[in-house]
């Protein structure tokens, strides 16, 4: 067993750092506090490889590992946590469906442009009638000729309104359960598919989070991902893989607010010493460095299946649900080690705080992963 990262990994780590810290950090608490979406750091992404890390060169990716992927988030998260969501619900759950299930002229038409950063994506799953029970899809699609037509509407869509295509799941034959369910490229500007209300939210402010309202949407057969009855489970290992980039980002935080917490104890003088001298601020930086260390372990482990084409399920299920339970831990401890200028937002710990409450919640929450994590121990 080796526990090393490769040249490629530890130079796209300190890619990465750099970018985060000089374009993403300076105007972090200033997006977070006007819920501004970056077009502009999106943009310097995608010029820097970061929107198609996994994918193929021949498709415009980098052709790299998934540990390299999840360095990528977890280093974007580390400084602005939003930043880091938009590169994993556009690589995650729009560009890599599309790269596994794809036709080789979905590929060309949709693959190409997401995985060089030209567009963004987004995924277009959850409905208000269908958050953790994914397979309660109302949104309907019926084919008509050379069409499917598409009805229905989409809740706390990640990217959406700034994305331009959108992979997004329809009910065709509710009789059937989740195996009636289909999956579709959709591209935003298609006559009837609108967006609704803007999320206003307690974290992960800057990362733009929409409904999508689908009215007599008229969406090309060609544009059916796999086959009809096929959307649940490609939504199923769409969020196997998506589940790494979410914990990627949890570790991110874990790590950011950690630091942060170790920098501010090694300056707060109190009872005329630094904070960070007393044994109680000791044994908290121990067990922040220890957790985030296991999640590290599980996130890469994770990566590391996904690069070699192995079963990631239940990696990705445990790494996501230990890493984020671990972000929830660390930024609590980070805000407590501030004290009472944590609770303020003159320190971006409560922001980090606030940001890591979501990765126990969205793409399946820790009581979903544990669901899953049964599943697979128990067959
Ligand atoms: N891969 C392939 N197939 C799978 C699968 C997987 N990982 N998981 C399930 N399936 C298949 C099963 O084999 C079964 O197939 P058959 O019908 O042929 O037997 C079928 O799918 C149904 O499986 P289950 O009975 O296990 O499904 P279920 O209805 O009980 O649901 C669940 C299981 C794990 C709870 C699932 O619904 C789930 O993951 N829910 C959470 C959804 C979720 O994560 N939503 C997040 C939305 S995206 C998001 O958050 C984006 C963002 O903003 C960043």
């Amino acid at each position: 067993m080796n526990f090393d990262l490769t040249e490629d990994h530890i130079m796209m780590r300190k890619m990465v750092r750099d970018f985060a810290e000089k374009e993403c950090g300076p105007g972090a608490e200033e997006r977070d506090e006007k819920e501004e979406f970056s077009m502009d750091i999106w943009k310097k992404c995608g010029e820097l490889g970061f929107a198609g890390v996994t994918f193929p060169e021949e498709y415009g990716g980098v052709g790299a590992d998934y540990i390299s992927y999840a360095i990528t988030v977890e280093e974007l998260s580390r400084v602005d946590a939003s930043v880091g969501v938009t590169i994993s619900a556009h690589a995650s759950l729009c560009a890599n469906p599309i790269n596994m299930f794809g036709t080789e002229a979905q590929k060309k038409k949709y693959l190409v442009p997401l995985a060089t950063g030209e567009k963004l994506g987004a995924f277009g799953l959850t409905e208000p009638m269908a958050g953790s029970d994914a397979s309660g899809t109302r949104t309907t699609a019926v084919r008509d000729g050379d069409y499917y037509i598409l009805n229905g509407s989409k809740c706390f869509i990640t990217n959406a309104y700034y994305a331009d295509t959108y992979v997004v799941t329809a009910q065709m034959d509710k009789s059937k359960g989740n195996r009636g369910i289909a999956a579709f490229i959709v591209e935003k500007g298609m006559p009837g598919f609108s967006f609704g209300k803007k999320e206003k939210k307690m974290g992960i402010r800057s990362s733009a989070t929409y409904e999508l309202v689908f009215e007599d949407v008229r969406i090309p057969a060609e544009n059916l991902l796999g086959q009809e009855g096929q959307g649940f489970k490609i939504a199923m290992q769409t969020l196997d893989y998506g589940r790494i980039g979410i914990a990627s980002q949890a570790l991110g935080i874990a790590q950011g607010a950690y630091e942060q917490a170790m920098n501010y104890t090694k300056e707060r003088v109190q009872f005329g010493k630094a904070i960070s001298e007393f044994q109680n601020t000791q044994f908290k930086l121990a067990d922040m460095a220890t957790q985030i260390e296991a999640a590290r372990l599980l996130v890469y482990q994770a990566g590391y299946l996904a690069s070699q084409h192995k079963p990631v399920g239940k990696a990705a299920a445990m790494a996501k649900l230990f890493a984020s339970e671990t972000a929830m831990a660390v930024t609590t401890m980070g805000v407590q080690l501030h004290g009472g200028y944590g609770y303020t937002r003159e320190y971006p710990a409560e922001r980090m705080m606030r940001d890591a409450k979501i990765t126990e919640i969205y793409e399946g929450t820790s009581e979903v992963q544990r669901m899953v994590i049964a599943a697979n121990i128990l067959k």
